[in-house]
């Protein structure tokens, strides 16, 4: 995983819960890289799994509601690192359209060994209804719906988001507006 997931990561916790707890997080997770991230750098998935297993002991917030808090931060900021796919969409579903015909697939001529999930995605009903099926081997669900809602809300979108498993183990995220 990029180390602008782990920068972005931290500088959440720092902001929310102070410095002391980024320290006392990193300490109580056992990191291979021993906490040093830097944004081009490429670190195991595992080590944010622990580092939001320590913030959720540490903290007392549950690791589903810590991981789509994280979501949405991370779209803001990966928003505001690459403005060009914003404004190439012209609402909150197009936008969604394109992660996986467009914004990942720029994102992986970027960074090569990026570990990125794929979506199907669809609008079987009517226009405001959008489907997305997330498939990653790492199934940071929770982080793809808070990345979804971060979405939404920056394309001023009014829709409401639900999940359902798949029996093929993948996950459906279902957009209302
Ligand atoms: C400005 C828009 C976006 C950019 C630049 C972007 C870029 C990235 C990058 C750099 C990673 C890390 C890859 C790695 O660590 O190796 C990532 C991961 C991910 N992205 Fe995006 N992304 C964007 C929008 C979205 C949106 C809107 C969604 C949700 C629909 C999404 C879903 C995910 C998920 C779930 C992961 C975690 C990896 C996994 O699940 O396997 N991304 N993205």
């Amino acid at each position: 995983m990029k180390g602008i997931v782990f920068t972005q990561f931290l500088d959440m916790v720092e902001e929310q819960f102070g410095l002391e707890t980024v320290d006392h997080i990193i300490e109580g997770s056992d990191l291979p890289s021993g906490g040093a991230y830097t944004a081009v750098g490429t670190y195991s998935h595992k080590e944010i799994v622990s580092l939001v297993g320590a913030l959720s002991e540490h903290s007392g917030v549950e690791v589903p509601v810590l991981l789509k808090a994280f979501g949405k931060y991370l779209f803001v900021c990966l928003n505001k690192a690459y403005p060009a796919f914003r404004n190439s969409a012209t609402d909150a579903f197009s936008f969604l359209e394109t992660v996986e015909t467009y914004i990942h697939v720029e994102v992986r001529k970027l960074y090569p060994d990026a570990e990125l999930p794929s979506f199907e995605c669809s609008r079987p009903n009517n226009p405001d209804e959008l489907h997305m099926v997330y498939t990653s081997s790492r199934h940071f669900e929770d982080l793809c719906e808070g990345l979804i809602a971060g979405c939404l809300e920056e394309f001023n979108c009014d829709a409401t988001i639900s999940r359902e498993q798949l029996n093929s183990g993948k996950e459906l995220f279902i957009m209302n507006k």
